[in-house]
């Protein structure tokens, strides 16, 4: 088991009525500005309830942030939260929103070029604007994690970056208000908080039980409740038990004390940046193409998984692994979710576009023993195609 440090302060308001709450949250004197996306908020009416918890005397909205939220639309935002001195921020939202809001509490405090916050991953930031989350979509973590994920539309640059100033003070967890969300969203929500766990599950051994077991209890939970919620989307029980695995899924529980992969992410979005697929959507295409690359040195860990999560009867590690593998592409596919990128019209003319990017942005010698080059990366693709 490795060394970690472990912290996370997010206070979670989590089941029926919790917006009622906000109230208690948010100090009375502070001038608010409620943070959305591009409407489905005003119309499940998830906004207005949002407005008539409040209590406090000075309210504004910035309505508009985009799926993978462009830096240009936020930096509007900390426009107006700089002339009118707001001084808290509500998102109201899915990932797309909240990390948004955690770019514009940073960037309202940061003097020069806003971008650097990006760029440095984070570690510029030295102070932001405190924020409350309402999730409506369950997928990324955003809501109880110190990680923004943002678009430079200009140059098509997909990037992260993560500080503990722009972690969320409290988050409200309502399953009911996803009972609205699109099948598309919910099956991406669901693959994506199941890929998330995967790419800190299926690594390497180093006995480290406590996140190697709470990862199976998560995806078994994700594999049982995520079909139901897409037959019926008013299904509570489903609703909240994927709605608490995908927030714990990336709060940092599952990095106690074991190597992480992230390749898939760091692969899929540049695939998001240049091309537009959802952010689940290229995920499902690499992570199957990364764990082919890449089956020898997660052979153990694919064997376990294909053991504890979907009961395969033991055999030799490397059929396990072949079959964790396949079993894995059936469940997206199951999720309604493509496995190629040719099922979205893309080709082997995109790879050397992807890998620039990458190359661009430093992420060469990815995934959990650095061993991803770009090179790799391109193989890769190749069989993701
Ligand atoms: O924009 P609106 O109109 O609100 O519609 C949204 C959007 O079109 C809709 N939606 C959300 N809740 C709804 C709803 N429609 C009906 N009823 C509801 N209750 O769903 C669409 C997708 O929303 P979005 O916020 O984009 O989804 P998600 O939560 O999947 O966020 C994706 C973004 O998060 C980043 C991704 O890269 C992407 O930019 N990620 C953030 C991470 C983090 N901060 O830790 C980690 C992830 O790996 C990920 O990279
Ligand atoms: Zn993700």
């Amino acid at each position: 088991m490795e060394n970690f440090t472990f912290h996370n302060p997010v206070k979670v308001l989590f089941g029926k009525n919790q917006i009622a709450q906000i109230n208690q949250e948010i100090p009375k004197d502070k001038r608010v500005l409620i943070v959305y996306g591009g409407g489905s908020v005003v119309k499940t009416g998830v906004l207005q309830r949002v407005k008539d918890a409040l209590e406090n005397e000075v309210v504004f909205e910035f309505g508009g942030v985009e799926a993978n939220p462009h830096y240009e639309t936020l930096m509007r935002a900390v426009e107006i939260v700089k002339s009118e001195k707001i001084d808290f921020l509500l998102a109201v939202g899915g990932g797309s929103v909240i990390d948004g809001t955690k770019f514009i509490a940073a960037a309202a405090m940061y003097e020069g070029d806003t971008w650097e916050i990006v760029k440095s991953y984070g570690s510029v930031v030295k102070a932001a604007l405190p924020i409350g989350c309402v999730l409506t979509i369950a997928a990324t973590g955003s809501e109880m994690n110190n990680v923004s994920v943002v678009t430079k539309a200009e140059t098509k640059d997909k990037l992260f970056f993560g500080s503990p100033f722009v972690l969320p003070k409290f988050s409200v967890l309502e399953p009911e208000i996803t009972f609205t969300l699109p099948q598309n969203q919910t099956a991406n929500g669901v693959v994506d908080a199941f890929i998330h766990i995967l790419e800190q599950y299926v690594t390497y051994p180093v006995n480290a039980k406590i996140p190697d077991r709470f990862a199976e209890a998560l995806l078994k939970t994700l594999k049982e409740e995520g079909p139901k919620a897409l037959v019926t989307p008013d299904d509570y029980d489903a609703r909240a038990n994927i709605m608490w695995s995908a927030t714990m899924a990336l709060n940092g529980i599952l990095a106690t004390g074991t190597p992480a992969d992230w390749a898939t992410h760091m692969i899929g979005q540049e695939i998001t940046g240049l091309y537009g697929l959802d952010h689940a959507q290229t995920l499902a295409i690499v992570l199957p193409a990364l764990w082919k690359f890449c089956k020898a040195d997660k052979s153990a860990k694919l064997a376990q998984y294909a053991a504890n999560v979907w009961d395969i009867p033991s055999a030799e590690e490397d059929v396990m692994a072949d079959k964790a593998i396949e079993i894995t592409v059936d469940f997206f596919e199951s999720m309604g979710l493509k496995t190629h990128l040719a099922d979205y019209g893309l080709g082997e003319e995109i790879i050397p576009h992807v890998v620039e990017k990458l190359r661009a942005h430093g992420h060469v010698n990815i995934g959990e023993k650095q061993k991803i080059t770009a090179e790799s990366a391109a193989e890769i693709l190749k069989l993701a195609l």
